[in-house]
Formats: structure tokens, sequence, C-alpha cells
């Protein structure tokens, strides 16, 4: 069979590829489909040809494999949010163990690491302690409500069709949020189709409304609602604040952040306080942390702890230790270790993240953690205790490879290496290889029904 762009085909799709779309395989020829499962056979139209592979949007399901399972969200089969709703949780974690063990040895060319069963995630609903929801003027229609003719294509606020900035769904009903969070997302949509005032458009950049963002603690269970907008009309948001606070009594901080930049970003150039503080307080362990509205902060608070424990548990800190936290955010590896180790240095280049962790050492009464703001590879170079054990989180795209140099000259005794990217990580760990034994990698999911997954390796010095 010749695979053509634009035509449609029936595939039975065979495996779950890279990137957790399914793998159809017509006369070995790879097709790559989304939203499917080992065993189903599809109607899917190609809407990409290369070479050597294709992709193929979904269609329709000519015949449901055995695997698949009910989603729990009306929205499972159209939202970017989670597209792994129709695998069975068990069978998600052992397709996420096998991604971490192919990346290490298709992309790191590592073979032969002990890679243990990976640790879940409870609960598996309601588990995000963050959700940022777009606004749209012109909401997307699901299949169901554009046979009735009475739904309108008005005010949306949700989340997007996977792959597109302008195609919004309106979300009703979040199940990955914890449920208040779905109560508020509905009195904000009530007030903004209310208020005359238009959501912001991504093409034109008109418009006032652009996203929500909601914090939970989990700990507190309090609520931070984010209103972020195009302009400053504090009348407008103030209205809306103080209906909020009143319905709410868990809501403990209402921020707007203004910006009219163009990309889709919600941190605003100017940020206001509508309502109580400008930041919430959450638990991880026995310590407290702030988070503002613009702070990085792991957004699966129980899996995060299970995260840190198995830092510690690697790192088998004595007290004696200097420890340096590379990538540290807002402090909160480094606090973890504190009361193990002798002194925790951490770096991190965002200015607020470093203010924050400095703030969470001294609201903790910790006094032998240290901060530096700064990009790593211009920092550590000056850094001067040598460290016996580094802690290194960085970001999706992995270390920069000078840093890799950086961190293989100073060479500390122990490395725990903490990746939410397969990929980048065994690209790193192959670089640090010749220096470093793997001793092995303990996936974590913090990413229930995504195709996400959390890595922490443990390495030592040959
Ligand atoms: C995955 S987060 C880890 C944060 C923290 N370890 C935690 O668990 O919350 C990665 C952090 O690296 C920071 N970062 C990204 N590039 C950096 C660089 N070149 N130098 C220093 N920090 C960087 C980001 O701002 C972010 O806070």
């Amino acid at each position: 069979m010749t695979i053509k762009k634009r035509k449609a085909y029936e595939l039975e799709v065979i495996d779950l590829a890279f990137g957790g779309k399914g793998l159809a395989k017509p006369d070995g020829f790879p097709v790559f489909i989304d939203r499917c499962v080992p065993g189903d056979v599809v109607f899917a139209k190609i809407t990409k040809k290369k070479k050597s592979w294709a992709e193929g949007k979904l269609i329709k399901i000519l015949k449901e494999s055995s695997l698949r399972t009910q989603g729990k969200c009306q929205y499972c089969n159209f939202c970017g949010g989670c597209k792994w709703q129709q695998i069975e949780y068990d069978r998600q974690l052992a397709y996420k163990k096998r991604h971490v063990t192919e990346s290490m040895e298709h992309i790191g060319g590592i073979k032969d690491i002990r890679v243990n069963d990976v640790i879940g995630s409870d609960p598996i609903y309601e588990y995000r302690n963050k959700m940022e929801f777009s606004c749209s003027s012109k909401r997307w229609l699901l299949p169901a409500e554009l046979e009735n003719d009475e739904i309108k294509k008005g005010f949306g606020i949700g989340l997007h069709v996977p792959g597109t900035f302008d195609k919004v769904i309106d979300i009703k009903q979040c199940e990955i949020m914890p449920s208040l969070g779905n109560q508020i997302l509905d009195d904000v949509r009530n007030f903004i189709k209310k208020s005359d005032l238009p959501a912001y458009h991504l093409r034109s950049h008109e418009g006032f409304w652009r996203f929500l963002m909601l914090r939970h603690s989990v700990a507190f269970d309090t609520w931070m609602v984010n209103i972020i907008t195009k302009e400053k009309k504090i009348n407008v948001v103030q209205q809306l604040a103080t209906e909020l606070a009143q319905n709410y009594p868990q809501i403990e901080s209402i921020m707007n952040n203004i910006t009219d930049a163009k990309s889709g970003v919600s941190t605003g150039k100017e940020e206001i306080t509508l309502y109580g503080k400008d930041y919430i307080k959450e638990k991880l362990g026995k310590f407290i942390f702030k988070i503002s509205a613009n702070s990085f902060f792991q957004t699966n608070t129980k899996s995060c702890e299970k995260l840190y424990s198995k830092v510690s548990e690697y790192a088998a800190l004595t007290g004696k230790e200097v420890v340096m936290d590379l990538y540290s955010g807002t402090g909160t590896i480094p606090i973890w270790l504190s009361d193990q180790a002798k002194m925790v240095v951490g770096i991190e280049i965002v200015k607020s993240a470093v203010i924050d962790a400095k703030f969470n050492a001294g609201l903790n009464g910790i006094e032998n953690c240290e901060f530096f703001e700064g990009d790593i590879k211009d920092v550590l170079p000056k850094l001067k205790p040598k460290p016996d054990v580094m802690i290194i989180d960085p970001p999706r795209v992995g270390m920069h490879k000078d840093v890799v140099q950086q961190v293989l000259s100073i060479s500390p005794e122990k490395i725990v290496y903490v990746s939410c990217n397969p990929a980048t990580l065994a690209r790193d760990l192959e670089m640090l290889h010749p220096k470093y034994d793997i001793k092995e990698i303990q996936p974590l999911d913090m990413f229930p029904h995504t195709y996400h997954i959390e890595s922490v390796a443990l390495l030592l010095k040959k």
C-alpha cells in the first residue's frame, strides 16, 4: 500500500510510539495517529507524509481495541490536556516505563540500565495544582454541538484542541483539577459573558480577557485565582474578584496579571493584587512554600513529595556533604535536603524564583541553603566549594552542553539527575556516561493520562 497525503486509509494500530501516538505499519511504513490504542482498527486521514513516515488524523474507530477503556472526561477525545484517558492507568505506566528504557537505548545508546517500574500518581484525577485556561470569543464546537443549531460559537474559556493556538474548547468540567476549580471556572465564564468586553484574539491582538490561571494548595485547601488581561481595567476585574471572594472562602489570593505581549504568555508586565495575599502556601513534607502567581512549582503535589523522597534516597546524605542543586527553581529541593546535608547551594536563572527560594528558606527557619541567580553556565564555574553531591533538574530541553562539560570537570562523587523528558535525559546521560556509572533510573508519574513521565537517575563516579 502506498501512503499518500490527504488520502484516508483503514489502519491497524499495533503499538504506541514515542510522543504517545498510536503506530500503524501498513506494509512496514510507519504511520503515527493520535488518540489510538494498540489493537484499534481505525480510519485515518494522512495529514503529513515524509520519506520514511507519515502522520494521520483519526477519523473513525472501526474496531475498538480490547485495551481501550472509557475516559472519565467528556472532552477526552478532543482536548489537548490529557490524550491517554482511553488507556487503563496500569497500562499507561507500563508504556511510560518502556518509553524511558527505549530512550536510553535509542537516543543515549546506553543498554542494560536498570529502569524500575514507574511509581504511579495517587490520585490519578484532580491531581493538578495549577491549570491555565484560555479565553476565546469564538469557541471551538464539539461534533455533538455542531449538530445543534441552537448552540452558537460565542465566548468560551478552556483548553486548546491539540496543535492549535486558536481553537479553545469551552471546558465545563476538567477532571484533572480539584473539583472546586470547575465551579470557579464557571463563575468566571458567566462573569465574562456578561461583561461586554471581548476575549483577546491572538491574530488581531484585540480584546481584553486572555487567560484564567487557578492554583490549588493541597495542604491548606486554598486557591489562587489569577486573571490575565490585555489592559488595565481595575473596576471590571475588581468586581469579578469581589464576587469570587464572596462565593468561595477557600480563595486566598486573587491577582490580575496584565500583558499585551503578542505571544501567548500569562506572565504580566504588571501584576495587581485584587484580593488577599499575592501568594498561596503549599506544603511538601514538613516544609512550607510560598507560591506566587508566576513561580515555577511542580504541578502534582503528592507525586512531587514522592519524587523528592527518591532524590533523598539516591543522595543518601549523612549530614556532612556539600550539595549543589542546579536549576533550583523556588528552592524546593535544597530546602527538602537541608536537614540531611551540611550545606545546599542552588543556582537558578529566574530572579523571582531566587527571591522566592530565599524567602522559603527563611519561612522554614533554614540557614544552610544559599541561592545564586544566573545562567548555570556562567555561575557554576565561579562557585567555590566543590560539591560532594550534585542534583540536576533541568527544564525539558535538558542541560546546555557547556554545563555538561563543567559538571564533568567538577566531577562530584554522586549525581542525582531529575528529568521531565526521557529524550534529553538520555542525551545528557550519554555525555556523562564516560565518567559516571548509571546505577538505576526511577520513573515517576506526575502527569496521569498524558505520555509525559518524570525520571530520577542515580549516577556514581567511576
Ligand atoms: C524543571 S524546573 C526545576 C525546578 C525545581 N528543581 C523544582 O523541582 O521545582 C527547571 C528550572 O530551571 C530553571 N532554568 C532554566 N534554564 C536555566 C539556566 N540556563 N540556568 C539556571 N536555571 C535555569 C528554570 O527557571 C526552572 O526554574
